[in-house]
């Protein structure tokens, strides 16, 4: 397969053919989602609950992204990878968020950067991609605000928050944004919105009008414990926890019953060899 670039996104969508986006947190995750195809691989923040144990994505460090960063960027030969600038590193000004997009090329290894926000992070943007590196704007509902937006809540959904959406969509596309994700917005909305724009919309609970879609892929594989509450638009593709548990009772049965090690997993000695040595 070859690397997916800026231009082969710029040709799908085009061709009006949706592009597949799917987050990686470490290396087995991000080589078989480059396997599979995937178009792009997404080092989510959301990497800090799902991987990390932690309460909010506001709690993962720069260092940490980097990190996680550095691992799936290792695995991915072909798809075009985005690294999520974590909380803290880029509101402050323009320059802050270009040091730390930069950080993100230069140690995390991945081809582009995404940060949360519209029409007030523009000059941001239009900071970052004027350096060359791409950015990936996420409008809509933005996770490192959930406590300003009152937790996780779908956005849009009045003519007022819709005509917002659509001016943040606009802005960050004039700031020179090469795509748009959007995050929890009425299917309607995102619909118009992609239709209205010239650069791609990647939809997370967002409805089938967009240009692309993305999802998180521990949810997505049902890599979590049953009675988990999941967004509504999560579909559940596998049951990577059940086969998990299946598989580690398994061993725990066999080592009880001493059924493992098998003949076949064991190294032995010569016979001639052991006799010697046993006397
Ligand atoms: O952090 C993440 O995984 C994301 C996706 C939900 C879009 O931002
Ligand atoms: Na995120």
């Amino acid at each position: 397969r070859k690397p997916v670039t800026i231009n082969t996104l710029q040709t799908l969508y085009r061709k009006n053919e949706p592009i597949t986006m799917i987050t990686a947190h470490d290396f087995p995750s991000a080589h078989v989602a480059d396997h599979a195809g995937m178009d792009m691989i997404l080092v989510g923040d959301s990497l800090a609950m799902v991987a990390l144990g932690m309460e909010d994505t506001s709690e993962v460090l720069m260092e940490e992204m980097l990190l996680h960063c550095r691992s799936v960027a290792r695995a991915t030969k072909a798809a075009f990878t985005v690294g999520d600038l974590p909380m803290g590193s880029y509101e402050i000004a323009p320059e802050q968020a270009l040091e730390s997009a930069i950080r993100f090329i230069k140690e995390g290894r991945v081809k582009s950067v995404k940060l949360e926000g519209g029409k007030e992070m523009a000059p941001t943007i239009s900071k970052i991609t004027t350096a060359g590196i791409p950015v990936l704007a996420h409008i809509g509902l933005t996770p490192q605000r959930q406590n300003a937006l009152g937790g996780f809540r779908v956005q849009g959904k009045s003519t007022a928050s819709a005509l917002k959406l659509l001016e943040d969509a606009f802005a960050v596309q004039e700031a020179g944004a090469y795509a748009v994700l959007l995050e929890a917005v009425p299917a309607e909305v995102a619909a118009l919105v992609t239709k209205e724009l010239s650069i791609p919309t990647i939809g997370i609970g967002a409805g089938n009008g967009c240009s692309g879609q993305v999802l998180v892929q521990i949810d997505m594989l049902g890599h979590f414990p049953p009675g988990r509450f999941l967004p509504k638009f999560v579909k559940k593709y596998g049951d990577v926890w059940g086969e998990s548990m299946r598989a580690i009772q398994a061993y725990g049965t066999e080592v009880k019953s001493r059924a493992y090690p098998a003949p076949e997993h064991t190294y032995l000695m010569p016979k001639e060899e052991f006799s010697e040595f046993e006397k």
